[in-house]
């Protein structure tokens, strides 16, 4: 049985349009999506979270709008987590429990967790699993033991075509990139102790804005890049240096080598161009010239 995912991330739309750092995320989602139109044979849509840049209704109706369009047309479920940026009363009042049919019908169960908008669905014998890995006013992700608990009894019954787990905060990140690991999930190890001989065939992520891929002990990891801008890793590796850009992945599970990744890139222009470049150091923007 194979399962073909289109999975975003990041998109930060905010009430007005523009994120913080004044990228146009409304442009470069619709413009992502309509470049991937011809992407054949989807089964379903993700997105891992950062759905709203300032955490609003407005910003994630906006997203489910766009992509909840795209999925109607193509007959198929669109699923969706919180990330850093998001706020739960704004993603809840825009999205439910996260998965949403085709018609845009909650498809979610949620779990009984309290303070978490954590659920699972079935689609076509694939369970997917949404985690919320949010600390309000915090960048990095954290996985109560509640939360672990749930996802550890949810994955006790094996699924028929198995699962995918979708949180925002990577459970790795680049070790030779020194911001990185205060910003990611925290205590990896904890979500990969749950995961170990489960049926889980990927965990999906986004946050890092830029494609990365390892492994939580057995279990294969994918950070897609993000809609709103990617991070161009050639800035020194103290500084953020975020790009045009949009990007997504198709990602194959099931099949002779499932799950296979690969990226997908917005048709843009100006692809490539810089839109700020941040010192988590100082919590600040600086100034091209000044490396
Ligand atoms: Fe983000």
């Amino acid at each position: 049985m194979t399962h073909r995912v289109l999975h975003l991330s990041d998109t930060h739309i905010s009430r007005t349009g523009p994120d913080e750092d004044g990228a146009d995320g409304p442009r470069a989602l619709q413009g992502l999506l309509h470049d991937v139109r011809r992407v054949p044979e989807l089964d379903l849509v993700v997105v891992s979270g950062d759905i709203a840049d300032d955490g609003s209704k407005e910003g994630c109706d906006a997203v489910r709008s766009a992509v909840g369009a795209f999925a109607a047309e193509r007959g198929i479920p669109h699923v969706y987590c919180t990330g850093n940026h998001d706020r739960r009363e704004g993603f809840a009042a825009a999205l439910g429990s996260g998965h949403l049919g085709p018609d845009g019908a909650s498809i979610g169960r949620p779990a009984e967790v309290d303070g978490v908008i954590a659920a699972v669905s079935e689609v076509d014998g694939l369970r997917v699993i949404t985690l919320d890995s949010l600390v309000p006013g915090k960048t990095h992700g954290v996985l109560g033991r509640d939360q672990l608990d749930w996802l550890a009894a949810e994955l006790e019954t094996p699924a028929p075509a198995g699962s995918i787990v979708v949180l925002h905060h990577p459970p790795i990140f680049v070790d030779a990139i020194p911001y990185q690991q205060a910003v990611v999930l925290q205590e990896p190890e904890e979500l990969g102790r749950v995961l170990a001989g489960t049926d889980v065939q990927a965990v999906l992520c986004g946050h890092m804005h830029h494609q990365l891929t390892g492994r939580l002990g057995n279990t294969p990891v994918w950070v897609t890049p993000g809609v709103v801008t990617r991070i161009d890793l050639t800035a020194p590796t103290a500084l953020v240096r975020g790009v045009v850009g949009a990007g997504a992945t198709i990602v194959d599970l099931g099949g002779r080598f499932g799950p296979v990744f690969h990226t997908v890139h917005a048709r843009d222009p100006r692809a490539g161009s810089e839109v700020y470049v941040y010192d988590p150091a100082i919590g600040e923007h600086v100034a091209e010239d000044t490396y």
